[in-house]
């Protein structure tokens, strides 16, 4: 039984369990190790199906915590669900585990819609059961995306906040508002304690080489050419993934149940401008000469391409007093010197899964050499 390992656990002994959806993933294991270092009276435990996106190795040595527990499971399975959150005593969730890649979504949304909209009703009705006597109690924090409120103009100073109205257009997107729906409703109908976070883009070690960032910096180490969308004048806000685990953990801790928080970097850039960025950083760290014109290859548009995303982070700078602390040249340094160093892990996610993802997205297979 998949609960063996954990015989004789005692849940008095902590003063949270949290249970933490999608905890193998690029921010999920940011948020675990944030949470373990900060509050060494919470036992967590990380759900996790291991799809393509989940690794373990994203943890580390957090892996063998006295404070930390896994469990292989889906975020569909209620059963499993159910028997997770009895045993461990599970007094909170923070919910990230889904399906979070726009370009999957588009070549096939249907694992988007069983993981982000099932999976999240699931989680929900879990919770409602367990914690029926006090929801009070027990708080549901759910993380989700920028991406639900659409796309600004793109030369306007306008920016998302949390009055912005929903406006998804992306089967991505689309599923992520769903599933923000349906945790307010569950806060609205059933009184369950529940706080949501819309993030921009987050970026840093350990996240999968199909998001922009670690994409450019996987081509650049192999010599392959960096496909930008368009003309690439798209502008996202980027954020490092710390200063998003802290964002979740100060929400989790001190937000207002049934309130949104939005959640970025302040740090605007054009998709040219980053990869940009990521070659001279590239250059400087590696002593290479890399020319962008030789390398970046402007490709065919993503469809429905949300033109640009900007958060307006007063409320949670105001209310929870958090901001942003890593500058982005620092972070993409790090970002950027973090993959050199780590080739095995690149190289362990990449081999097989990606070169199919490659095959299916671009219909080619990889080319090797650089043009
Ligand atoms: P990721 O793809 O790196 O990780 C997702 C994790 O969820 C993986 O470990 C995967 O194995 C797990 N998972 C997927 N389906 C599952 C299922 N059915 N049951 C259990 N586990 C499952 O994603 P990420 O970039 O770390 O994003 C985490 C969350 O943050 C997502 O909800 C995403 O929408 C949100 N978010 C991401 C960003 C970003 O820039 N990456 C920004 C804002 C919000
Ligand atoms: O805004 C938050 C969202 O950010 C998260 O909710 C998503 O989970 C996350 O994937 C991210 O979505 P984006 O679509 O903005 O990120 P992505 O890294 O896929 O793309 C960033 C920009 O770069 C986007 O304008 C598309 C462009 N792009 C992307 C890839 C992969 C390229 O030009 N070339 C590429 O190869």
């Amino acid at each position: 039984m998949i609960l063996e390992k954990y015989k004789g656990f005692v849940p008095e002994q902590y003063d949270k369990r949290i249970l933490v959806t999608g905890g193998a993933g690029f921010i999920g294991s940011a948020v675990i190790k944030h949470l373990i270092l900060k509050y060494p009276s919470y036992f967590i435990v990380n759900y996790d199906l291991l799809t393509y996106a989940g690794n373990l190795a994203n943890l580390g040595n957090f892996e063998n915590d006295p404070n930390y527990g896994f469990i292989r499971g889906d975020i569909t399975n209620i059963a499993l669900l159910s028997g997770v959150f009895d045993f461990f005593g599970i007094t909170d969730v923070i919910h990230l585990a889904a399906e979070s890649h726009v370009d999957r979504s588009i070549n096939g949304p249907a694992d988007f819609v069983r993981t982000n909209i099932n999976g999240t009703f699931i989680l929900l009705e879990v919770a409602r059961a367990a914690w029926k006597d006090d929801y009070s109690a027990h708080r549901f924090h759910h993380v989700s995306t920028d991406e639900v409120f659409g796309s600004l103009p793109l030369r306007g100073i306008s920016k998302f906040d949390e009055n912005t109205k929903y406006d998804p257009h992306s089967p991505y997107s689309a599923s992520k508002a769903a599933s923000d729906h349906l945790v307010k409703a569950y806060h609205d109908t059933y009184g369950l304690n529940i706080t949501i976070s819309n993030c921009s883009n987050n970026y840093g070690p350990y996240q999968f080489p199909e998001k922009l960032i670690p994409l450019v910096i996987n081509n650049l180490v192999n010599n392959r050419p960096i496909p930008v969308y368009g003309k690439g004048d798209n502008v996202r806000d980027w954020i490092f993934v710390g200063d998003h685990a802290a964002a979740i953990d100060v929400i989790f801790h001190k937000g207002k149940s049934g309130e949104t928080y939005c959640v970025g970097g302040n740090h605007e850039m054009s998709n040219l401008a980053i990869v940009k960025t990521i070659i001279n950083t590239y250059n400087k760290l590696t002593n290479s000469s890399v020319k962008p014109e030789k390398v970046i290859e402007f490709v065919e548009d993503r469809k429905g391409h949300d033109k640009r995303y900007a958060i307006n982070t007063k409320k949670i700078t105001d209310e929870l007093r958090w901001r942003p602390l890593e500058t982005f040249s620092s972070g993409i340094e790090k970002t950027v010197k973090w993959y050199l160093e780590n080739g095995e892990w690149l190289e362990n996610v990449t081999s097989g899964e990606y070169r199919n993802y490659y095959k299916e997205h671009y219909g080619k297979e990889i080319d090797e050499k650089r043009d």
